[in-house]
């Protein structure tokens, strides 16, 4: 595995020349922030030695290196999912390459349903903690020294500094922005009422399938992490509610414009 990472990070490293200041994931909810973006060079993940490929057929993934609000920016069109089927070393694969590409912070976003109910649908969620409930541990066997230590701090799992950052930018925007706990659960079922249940009794205030594997990786590293959630739905013992993929992709469509400001705010005024 260790001798894949580095063979993917030096074909990275010959064709972009330069460090990134920061790895962007486009989840649901960021997708068109790669229109934003001045691009220098963009990589199929189909031409990248080792890099996982997307299941979901016509999106093959991309990885895209140019220039966002005039800081050096890598994005990654395209996650890997543990409910997908990949064992969780692969959804973590690219997340070992940024660290020997030198990048120091990530940022991703994700769509989640919603538990506190003070939330709506299409309300943004900058995430301060979480709670990791996906059955496979990333750094679970033989640790890889190169990377980091044995038994990792997680008592700043998402940088402080860049959550003040986003919450002034969206305060600045009249944006409504919460702030919040994000439960990871395999899926790929949406959860049942009693599920919801569980999740807000746990301390959770929104659900959803992606971002923390790679958060904790990333803080293996010694990386700086910021995540934020677009509630796509609403959910809880008491009331009565459906989930769709349709209506999750509405709603992260709604609020996409909200999040790729805050995302934007926060690539502007964080320096490590
Ligand atoms: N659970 C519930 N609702 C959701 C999720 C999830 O994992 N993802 C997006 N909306």
């Amino acid at each position: 595995m260790l001798e894949k990472i580095k063979e993917t990070a030096q074909f990275i490293k010959n064709i972009i020349h330069e460090t990134p200041d920061f790895a962007i994931v486009l989840g649901s909810g960021l997708g068109k922030l790669k229109d934003e973006v001045e691009p220098i060079h963009v990589l199929d993940y189909s031409e990248i030695p080792n890099f996982p490929q997307t299941t979901v057929v016509g999106h093959g993934g991309k990885l895209i290196f140019g220039l966002l609000e005039g800081k050096k920016v890598l994005m990654m069109s395209g996650r890997f999912h543990y409910y997908e089927g990949h064992d969780i070393q692969t959804v973590v694969f690219p997340f070992r390459v940024f660290h020997l590409l030198g990048i120091k912070n990530l940022i991703l976003s994700n769509a989640s349903g919603g538990v506190n109910p003070d939330f709506n649908v299409a309300d943004v969620m900058i995430i301060n903690d979480h709670i990791n409930m996906i059955p496979e541990h990333p750094l679970r066997g033989k640790n890889l020294e190169e990377f980091g230590p044995r038994f990792v701090d997680m008592s700043e799992p998402y940088n402080r500094q860049m959550i003040k950052i986003a919450r002034n930018t969206a305060e600045n925007l009249g944006i409504t922005a919460h702030e919040g706990c994000y439960v990871a659960l395999q899926g790929p079922t949406f959860e049942t009422p009693a599920e919801y249940g569980m999740i807000r009794a746990i301390g959770g205030d929104a659900v959803g399938m992606s971002t923390v594997p790679e958060v904790i990786v990333a803080k293996h590293q010694g990386m700086e992490c910021f995540g934020i959630s677009i509630i796509t739905d609403v959910g809880g013992p008491d009331i009565a509610f459906t989930v769709s993929h349709e209506e999750v992709l509405a709603a992260a469509d709604k609020a996409m414009p909200n999040v790729i400001k805050i995302v934007k705010g926060v690539v502007k005024n964080y320096n490590s």
